[in-house]
């Protein structure tokens, strides 16, 4: 796994000047600030993983006594993305390598122009990221939300974010059991 790593992580080292001064990040490694901050990761050309509209997570932590209301909302557009080292090693071992990040980006949803009851994904609103780093995180894995504009976002703790999956995902805390485009073991 060390080795496996180096790269990335040489990589990631060497984009540190860009990403310093864009404050995104789409290099292989996760990036995090000297405040133990996630930059925001800017995932385009990463695989496709998954899409969905519905309310996700941000609607089912509903707050208590407002759980219907929230079912009532159409929800976002998001696309979940993984950086494409860590799903070739996925596909190979079958397990989530330190350094796998996540990105689900949320989408406003859009009906106008062309003819037929046809929705896309427009602007983005926010989006949440997961980064598996063992030695960070006390359960594995570490959750963040950056709304639209925001480049820096911090831990959620476990409690709101990684509880629900460790319960209910299949694999290490991803919901695996729901993503068609994720490839599987080879
Ligand atoms: C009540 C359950 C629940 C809570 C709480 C929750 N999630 Fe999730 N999360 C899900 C489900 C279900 C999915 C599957 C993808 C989808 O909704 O399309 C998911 C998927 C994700 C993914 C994509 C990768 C993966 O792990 O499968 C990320 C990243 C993510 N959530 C981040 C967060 C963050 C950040 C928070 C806290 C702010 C959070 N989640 C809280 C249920 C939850």
């Amino acid at each position: 796994m060390k080795n496996a790593l180096a790269i990335p992580v040489l990589l990631a080292t060497l984009a540190i000047g860009v990403a310093a001064a864009q404050s995104v990040w789409r290099d292989e490694a996760a990036f995090f600030d000297n405040d133990g901050m996630l930059m925001r990761p800017n995932p385009a050309g990463w695989p496709y993983i998954s899409a969905s509209i519905g309310g996700g997570a941000t609607n089912m932590m509903a707050p208590e006594g407002q759980e219907e209301e929230a079912k009532e909302i159409k929800g976002d557009f998001h696309v979940i993305q993984m950086n494409p080292w860590a799903l070739d090693q996925y596909m190979e071992s079958g397990s989530f390598p330190e350094g796998t990040v996540f990105t689900m980006t949320f989408y406003t949803l859009d009906q106008n122009g062309f003819p037929g009851d046809r929705y896309w994904a427009k602007a983005v609103t926010a989006m949440e990221v997961g980064v598996k780093d063992s030695e960070r995180f006390e359960k594995g894995w570490g959750y963040f939300r950056f709304e639209a504009g925001a480049t820096t976002a911090k831990a959620f703790a476990v409690e709101r974010c990684q509880a629900c999956h460790i319960a209910n995902a299949a694999t290490d805390s991803v919901f695996t059991q729901l993503y068609s485009g994720l490839p599987k073991k080879e």
